[in-house]
């Protein structure tokens, strides 16, 4: 893969990004949707009061929260979970797409916008405004084997050698999209300065109605049960799977080869027990604990 810093032309072919690494400040970023440029742009967004920001790391739940999001807002009208592909409903703001996404968005809702951007990149720009964030956390374990899965079907990720070394380089924090560690830690440390709700991929399969209704009032758009049963309905692991505006068969195969691995893969907790080996997961609990003991943040996950 070629690797790309500031300063690189953005007037590479589609082909040409597909292979290709953005390096920004430190992080590598897919070429094939990201740009210098689109990174830029992303930290220096102008925030509206009224916008509504989820924040994840890469597979901790973030599409499936972009379903939830959708179907607060659209009151009973299901058209756009039927029509609108979810980067279409809450673009990426550091992807190349976005400056023509946003301007799409439907006027009638607030702003609903996604990132996986560290929480540096970001934060002075939403500090100059109440903007409305989720932060999405998962088990850091499944996140790993639910990201070494995507590796093998995404075409702007280079295929993982082996399970191991996709551990060490996450527990490293060199892959893409950087250090999960570095990530959670950086967002939630932004608790006190920003307008953020911390969601767990956990609670939202554990305890989904309770999970929405907490979401509704911190968004100041509270629901009735009969709302709630709509989302409840249209967010299952199920529906999701055979919708083609989430489950991302939209795309072509070179870009998303869902014969090798579905999108929508499992969607469970726990799914890491099947794929660590007990040295795997004693390395992994050694660097979680030195990275999380004592950043005082507490979350509904297990680590046995
Ligand atoms: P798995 O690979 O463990 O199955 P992201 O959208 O951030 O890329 O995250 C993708 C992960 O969320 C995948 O995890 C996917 O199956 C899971 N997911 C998506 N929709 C879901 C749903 N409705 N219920 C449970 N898990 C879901």
């Amino acid at each position: 893969m070629q690797e790309r810093n500031a300063g690189a032309s953005a007037s590479a072919s589609m082909n040409e990004r597909m292979n290709s690494v953005e390096v920004f400040d430190g992080i590598r970023f897919p070429g094939f949707m990201h740009s210098q440029e689109s990174l830029r742009a992303a930290c220096g967004f102008q925030f509206k009061d009224t916008d509504i920001l989820l924040v994840t790391f890469p597979k901790s739940g973030t599409t499936w929260m972009q379903q939830v999001l959708s179907l607060i807002f659209c009151e009973g009208c299901l058209w756009p979970i039927h029509h609108l592909p979810n980067w279409a409903r809450a673009p990426w703001m550091e992807q190349i797409s976005f400056s023509h996404l946003v301007t799409q968005l439907n006027t009638s809702w607030p702003r609903l916008l996604t990132t996986h951007l560290p929480a540096k990149a970001l934060a002075a720009a939403l500090r100059t405004s109440k903007a409305r964030v989720i932060y999405m956390a998962r088990n850091p374990k499944d996140v790993l084997v639910s990201f070494y899965h995507f590796h093998k079907i995404a075409g702007f990720l280079p295929d993982p050698s082996s399970f191991e070394d996709f551990v060490d380089e996450f527990l490293k924090g060199t892959g893409f999209f950087g250090s999960w560690f570095d990530h959670v830690k950086g967002w939630l440390g932004l608790q006190q300065d920003l307008n953020l709700l911390l969601v767990t991929y956990e609670e939202l399969y554990q305890e989904p109605r309770a999970t929405i209704r907490k979401l509704g009032e911190f968004l100041g758009h509270p629901l009735g049960p009969q709302e709630e049963a709509v989302i409840l309905k249209h967010c299952t692991f199920s529906f999701m799977s055979q919708s083609s505006m989430v489950n991302y068969s939209l795309l072509p195969k070179d870009i998303m080869d869902q014969s090798r691995g579905k999108f929508l893969r499992k969607g469970v907790v726990g799914n890491w027990k099947e794929h660590f080996t007990p040295e795997q997961d004693e390395k992994f609990n050694v660097v979680y604990k030195a990275q999380m003991g004592d950043s005082g943040l507490c979350f509904p996950w297990t680590m046995d």
